[in-house]
């Protein structure tokens, strides 16, 4: 009898910066691992020293709760040091550019730097001028990754599998890096995706990323097995182009009422800050469909795996 080798688990990139750029086989590996890592944070001692002697970096120009805590978490769960930098009271407003703060941070001997911005492809840019890991946090419009791997990890442990599963993501899609993200991720893994938005808030030619654009958020909600809510992106600089509110609400707005129409174990999710009453309604967002707060939870795990990785293959060359 011939023995079985199991194959030895691979990871080549330096960098983590979009879903885009990883193969299907890429993003099971940092699923498997974020599964894995899962089961330390319901440990008393929630520490594995995987990343002892690195250094974490998180440098955000944009504001964040969810993701700046949560890859802090992670980085300090597998013992790794540390470090954040607010750009407000950083260097950054005296004039300094982000390569030469990125620069910086390599002189210093990070390891990894995590970096938001609201530029789309800042991530990208920084990644080709230092030798260290970046990892995109959210860069502009173009792909929050670790969001993306967050959110397939929370459906594919609630419903077992991805492949073949209707996914919709509904929301502003436009403005979306989530969107994007997810879209990547789940068309790699198998799933189909419909997206479903105000005209104004779907891009021309999102057909080409392999989903199906429903124009009606009921098409969109009847045969979903899970429903990803967008957030209805106030901030911006392009609120012209927004509907109002109220009527976003009553159109687009995941309530009891337009739940009724879906299957009974749909699914919800969200990647959070929630706009309540303006995308999805309080009872919804808080019931018993909802694992929103389960997303943050996996979303430890899944930067946990993506730390780990990044650290492997430095290791391997
Ligand atoms: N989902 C998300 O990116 O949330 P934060 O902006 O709080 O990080």
């Amino acid at each position: 009898m011939t023995k079985q080798v199991k194959k030895k688990p691979r990871w080549s990139h330096k960098d983590l910066l979009g879903l885009e750029y990883l193969s299907r086989e890429d993003i099971e590996l940092l699923l498997d691992t974020g599964d894995s890592f899962r089961e330390i944070l319901d440990r008393s001692i929630k520490k594995v020293p995987a990343l002892r002697g690195k250094t974490v970096v998180n440098l955000f120009y944009e504001p964040s709760t969810r993701t700046r805590v949560s890859f802090e978490i992670a980085a300090k769960r597998l013992s790794a040091d540390v470090i954040n930098i607010a750009t407000e009271t950083s260097s950054v407003k005296k004039g300094e550019t982000l390569n030469d703060t990125g620069k910086n941070i390599e002189a210093l001997k990070a390891d990894v730097i995590v970096v938001r911005h609201n530029c789309s492809g800042a991530a990208a840019m920084l990644a080709r001028n230092v030798n260290i890991s970046i990892v995109n946090a959210g860069d502009g419009w173009h792909e929050h990754p670790t969001q993306g791997l967050l959110d397939i990890m929370t459906l594919r442990k609630k419903l077992g599998h991805i492949e073949g599963l209707k996914v919709s993501i509904i929301g502003d899609i436009a403005h979306s890096r989530v969107a994007r993200s997810n879209i990547w991720g789940l068309t790699k893994l198998g799933a189909k995706v419909t997206v479903c938005a105000p005209s104004m808030l779907i891009p021309p030619g999102i057909e080409k990323m392999g989903v199906s654009v429903a124009d009606d958020i009921d098409d969109a909600l009847g045969e979903a097995d899970a429903v990803n809510v967008l957030r209805m992106q106030l901030e911006r600089d392009e609120k012209a182009m927004f509907p109002q509110q109220s009527e976003y609400f009553k159109t687009f707005g995941i309530t009891e009422e337009r739940l009724k129409k879906a299957k009974k174990n749909i699914v919800i999710m969200h990647p959070g800050p929630i706009n309540r009453g303006i995308e999805i309604s309080s009872k919804i967002a808080d019931g018993a469909n909802s694992v929103i707060l389960e997303q943050v939870t996996n979303g430890i795990a899944v930067r946990m795996a993506v730390l780990f990785w990044l650290s492997q293959a430095k290791r391997d060359k």
